[in-house]
């Protein structure tokens, strides 16, 4: 069974770690409890997903491992220090150890949160992801960023903890609801336009398959963002250069996640958009065509994704968060924008007109 799983590599010394993509790996009990220091696991999922696979996925465990489970609701609504705390009450009402492992059985909100969990509980645990959306599968999973978010900024509170490993099970897809599937196709778009033409090309073949679930198809998306992915994590993993490409398109898109109210839009949505924008912004520069610029825009609008920004938000709102932006290093706004297709560059942007002409491009709201 093992021999069918296809496992790549996060290199980061002794830090590194595998990741295993398949279908069925989640009935994989020898590469699991491979990962498990002792015999305490706490497995932390939501109300959605526990329904589906809590029970199954706890059924893998030999016997002698002590299997304990933290249910949190379900939404980026929750994703902040109050259900933070939730696992943390968990630990320590089953009077869990240093030993413990930690499991995140989600999405990205899952997974952000228990690794940041896990990177707090007593100074540093053990945990392992197994993402259940596309999005984190191709994207939050790996690179060890964890975290929640705060009314004022998405993503504001957290730490960089690396996983012992990632299991990623096609087969959960098949439960996963359209307008997530798609969320998720808009980060794995995003790994086509910074680094990779032939993927980008690839995806514009191959989008209806996506979004069909096929198998194949599904596994060669997963499989090339997560090695592009794994690659630049273990080039910089505490994002002081080239990781900050993989936030193409996250800078406007974190702006209309925040200015609409965690949850409202989903994280790829607003990534979409947020590549959208770039693109223009690249394209105004002189640097991506107008050809490509058009080509990065069908594609997320095949994907099902929206390609204009929520009609209720003028430029001087996109500015506001724009300015609150993990990435900026001075009064500047820093973005991701693209050199051509297939290949990105960071520019801090001093002139806010820049911004407010590509948002006004598509906007009805006057600034
Ligand atoms: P999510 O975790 O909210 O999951 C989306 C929805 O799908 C939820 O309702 C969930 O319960 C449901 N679900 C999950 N798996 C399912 C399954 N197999 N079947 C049926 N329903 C299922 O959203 P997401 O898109 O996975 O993640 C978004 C989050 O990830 C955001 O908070 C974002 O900031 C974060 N993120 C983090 C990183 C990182 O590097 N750490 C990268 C990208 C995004
Ligand atoms: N999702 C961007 C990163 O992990 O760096």
């Amino acid at each position: 069974m093992k021999s069918e799983l296809e496992v790549l590599n996060v290199e980061l010394g002794e830090r590194s770690y595998p990741i295993y993509i398949g279908q069925g790996v989640l009935n994989e009990q020898q590469i699991l409890e491979e990962y498990i220091d002792a015999q305490q696991v706490l497995i932390v999922t939501n109300e959605t997903i526990a329904p589906i696979y809590l029970s199954h996925f706890v059924d893998q465990f030999s016997e002698n491992i002590v299997v304990k489970t933290s249910i949190l609701p379900d939404g980026e609504v929750f994703k902040n220090l109050e259900n933070l705390n939730k696992i943390f009450d968990a630990l320590l009402e089953n009077k869990c150890n240093r030993q413990v492992t930690l499991i995140a059985l989600g999405g990205g909100v899952i997974g952000d949160m228990t690794g940041f969990a896990a990177a707090c509980y007593q100074r540093g645990v053990n945990f392992i992801q197994v993402p259940t959306t596309l999005l984190s599968q191709v994207d939050s999973s790996v690179g060890g960023k964890t975290g929640v978010n705060h009314q004022l900024g998405k993503n504001m509170i957290g730490a960089f903890y690396q996983p012992k490993c990632v299991l990623i099970d096609t087969t959960v897809l098949s439960t996963l609801p359209d307008r997530e599937l798609s969320a998720g196709i808009a980060e794995v778009i995003k790994y086509g336009a910074i680094c990779d033409l032939q993927f980008f090309e690839w995806l514009e073949q191959n989008i209806d398959n996506l979004l069909l679930r096929d198998n194949a198809a599904l596994t060669y998306a997963i499989k090339t963002s997560c090695k592009k992915k794994a690659e630049v994590v273990a080039k910089d993993e505490k994002e002081s250069g080239i990781r900050a490409t993989l936030n193409f398109g996250h800078t406007f898109g974190h702006a209309i996640e925040t200015q609409m109210g965690y949850g409202e839009w989903l994280h790829g949505e607003a990534v979409a958009v947020g590549m959208c924008l770039a693109a223009d912004l690249s394209e105004k520069l002189g640097w991506l065509s107008a050809e490509d610029n058009t080509r990065i825009r069908s594609l997320c609008a095949k994907a099902n994704l929206p390609i204009v920004q929520p009609q209720t938000m003028a430029a001087l709102d996109f500015i506001k968060h724009m300015k609150v932006d993990k990435k900026n290093v001075s009064a500047s706004i820093r973005l991701v924008l693209l050199k051509k297709l297939g290949e990105a560059t960071i520019y801090d942007c001093t002139d806010e007109t820049l911004i407010n002409e590509v948002v006004n491009r598509h906007s009805r709201v006057a600034s």
